[in-house]
């Protein structure tokens, strides 16, 4: 069974779910694909919201979920944090980590990767002492130089988040097979947002992962990355 580090399934949250029934599709989906445990990663942006507000509003749909369909037990709230300048001072922000375990998923700006984000990350990682999930690194192979990457993937104590959509691209899938085999420590997501073009792709995963990881090396891929969450 897998973990989903990364969802938009809350309904009415963010650009995700737009109501409880999609929620409940975007769950039906991912169970189906063999996931039993779904981080839920809305978004969040310091300048526009403070922590409490955002907390209670994910409080309130996390409610109305489990009210339509009680069943649900397998949901981890969390946030999708985007990195900006101050975001370390924000009062709050520990209260935003993946459930209790101490891992916050952080996502950096689209834009050229520059010192005061990795200073941003080491003061939430060494200052508030959380552990930093870098959302979607996939994303940023083709948009920062591979020094910017390698500055990154030089962060020690955090975890790099790829979003199954990697998979439709061999480059970077080329990229992901190389950290996997130099032990970077790599784990998974949909960033599902809807049943159309972001839908839940677990499938996909599945599919390429376990052509390019025979037998063995598969399953302990899968009890590796998903041990951070168990
Ligand atoms: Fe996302």
């Amino acid at each position: 069974m897998y973990i989903d580090y990364h969802s938009h399934i809350l309904p009415r949250m963010d650009d995700g779910a737009e109501d409880t029934a999609q929620s409940l599709e975007m769950i039906k989906s991912l169970k189906a694909q063999g996931v039993d445990r779904i981080i839920s990663t809305s978004h969040f942006y310091a300048h526009r919201e403070s922590v409490d507000s955002f907390l209670s509003r994910r409080g309130r749909r996390l409610e109305e979920l489990l009210g339509a369909n009680p069943a649900i037990t397998d949901i981890i709230p969390g946030a999708e944090v985007a990195i900006e300048r101050d975001l370390s001072e924000k009062k709050g922000l520990e209260k935003l980590t993946v459930g209790d375990s101490g891992f916050i998923l952080l996502e950096l700006p689209y834009r050229p990767y520059s010192g005061w984000m990795t200073e941003e990350i080491l003061e939430i990682q060494f200052g508030l002492g959380l552990k930093p999930i870098i959302a979607h690194l996939n994303r940023y192979v083709s948009t920062y130089s591979s020094s910017q990457i390698n500055d990154i993937l030089s962060l020690s104590g955090v975890l790099f988040q790829f979003n199954n959509e990697v998979f439709h691209s061999r480059r970077d899938t080329a990229f992901l097979l190389k950290l996997i085999k130099n032990d970077y420590p790599v784990v998974f997501g949909s960033d599902t947002h809807n049943m159309d073009k972001r839908a839940p792709n677990f499938d996909i995963f599945e599919k390429v992962m376990k052509k390019k990881l025979r037998g063995d090396k598969f399953d302990a891929l899968i009890k590796d990355y998903c041990k951070y969450m168990r």
